[in-house]
């Protein structure tokens, strides 16, 4: 009959549309669509179906209530006329992320409670309070549902990540880019993440075999990173850091004792919020520095002026039988600026010209008119090997506009300064900061 019948049956998700007849135990009831009203309005056909098997009609009444209704169906009919349901949200874990406007803020609890009884695996809804302003990349939230906790985990690509949502960066959309630089990368390769975050690029490369030097200024990321790297199995070949960027690339590089001595260490390294420069226990300077195939820099707002770091850091000795290192840097491109605007930043920030064109691959939009973009090019040799004249004969160090500001050259008062006094300038200025 149900076959027979197709196309008059009611048809809603997740409803039978045979169902046991309450009146009479062995008979049940073929359910028709709320447009079959009466028998008549069946097609010929099937009125002589009715007639030669003696079927007999009766009014059934079915309740859809809270349960039955969608999210939007339910929000549709609670809030007011004007005032639009939200129609999308991140999840992280247990966590539902809103940001909800400014005319839904006085029905958002209605709003997260709605959402938490229609989606099982939810334990707590948040808002996006304001913008990140941090330099951990953290926004500001507020629970408007279910428990007041925030830690929790996610699984990326089968890999495991425990995370605190309000205290440490996490952004589900970047798993694609994950994936595929981690890709770009052999089992041999020995990788440094200097902006790790809890470690959703390093983690995976350490379980890809790689040996991963990982680090980031957020001493909860590094707690969290910490976690992943016990969860995942993969001490042995994991080196976790809480320090500046800068300092990082440069304590890894650095070529002997005197060299590791001048890295900002102590106060001036931790003047960037970290409590303490801590080198983890695992962790063996390398005599002339480490030799590493790939760095990663993922801090899209300002990685390239970190890029620095790299200039004149490497021993030539040490490197001489090696190919330098890929740097992949994100970094936002804005309104009209082109990619050779982007390769200039990058060119800028490093104090030389690359010697290849970079590979740019478009990562994500992030607004109209901001693309997130990751550039991956080799360390050219001049900047690597780069010697200040005074540490080859003594005099004043000269690095032409290396700080001044790409958009505007003048910016620097004479267009050339030490380099190594820059650094320092810049390390004082973050203390008094
Ligand atoms: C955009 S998040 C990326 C995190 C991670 N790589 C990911 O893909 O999820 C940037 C990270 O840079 C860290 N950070 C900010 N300033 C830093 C600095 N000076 N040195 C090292 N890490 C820094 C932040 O704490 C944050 O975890």
């Amino acid at each position: 009959m149900m076959k027979k019948f197709r196309g008059y049956t009611l048809d809603k998700p997740k409803i039978r549309c045979l169902v046991q007849d309450g009146q009479q135990e062995d008979s049940k009831l073929l359910l028709l669509d709320e447009k079959v009203q009466v028998l008549t309005s069946l097609s010929e056909e099937l009125q002589e179906v009715v007639r030669s098997e003696a079927l007999e009609s009766c009014p059934y009444e079915l309740s859809l209530g809270y349960n039955y209704l969608s999210t939007q169906q339910v929000l549709k009919k609670l809030l007011p006329v004007g005032v639009e349901a939200p129609s999308s949200f991140e999840c992280v874990g247990h966590i539902a992320h809103l940001n909800l406007r400014e005319e839904q803020l006085p029905y958002k609890f209605i709003i997260g409670q709605v959402l938490l009884d229609k989606n099982a695996q939810l334990k707590t809804v948040v808002n996006k309070t304001g913008n990140i302003e941090s330099e951990f990349r953290v926004f500001p939230m507020e629970v408007i549902a279910g428990i007041h906790s925030t830690e929790t985990e996610v699984v990326q690509h089968g890999t495991r990540f425990k995370l605190d949502f309000a205290k440490v960066y996490w952004n589900s959309r970047l798993e694609t880019e994950h994936k595929r630089l981690i890709a770009l990368f052999d089992s041999e390769d020995t990788v440094v993440d200097i902006m790790a975050g809890i470690g959703p690029f390093a983690v995976p490369a350490a379980q890809k075999g790689c040996t991963v030097y990982a680090n980031d200024l957020n001493p909860e990321s590094v707690h969290y990173m910490r976690k992943n790297v016990e969860l995942n199995r993969i001490r042995k070949n994991t080196h976790v850091f809480n320090m500046d960027g800068r300092a990082f690339v440069q304590l890894l590089l650095a070529s002997d004792e005197r060299h590791a001595k001048s890295l900002p260490t102590g106060e001036a390294a931790t003047a960037r919020g970290s409590n303490e420069v801590e080198i983890p226990d695992t962790y063996r300077p390398q005599d002339k520095g480490l030799l590493f195939q790939h760095a990663i820099m993922n801090l899209p707002a300002s990685a390239v002026e970190f890029l620095d770091a790299f200039r004149g850091a490497f021993n030539a000795d040490r490197w001489k039988d090696h190919p330098l290192p890929t740097v992949h840097v994100y970094t936002f491109k804005k309104g009209p600026e082109t990619d050779e605007d982007v390769i200039s930043k990058v060119e800028h920030y490093l104090g030389g010209k690359l010697e290849e064109s970079p590979v740019i691959h478009l990562v994500r939009d992030v607004a109209p008119s901001k693309l997130m973009l990751c550039v991956s090019f080799k360390v050219p040799r001049a900047v690597a090997f780069w010697r200040s004249t005074a540490e080859t004969d003594g005099s004043i160090l000269e690095c032409h506009h290396l700080h001044e500001d790409p958009q505007n050259p003048s910016s620097s008062p004479d267009g050339v300064q030490e380099f190594s006094s820059l650094k320092r300038q810049r390390i004082e200025q973050s203390e008094s900061t």
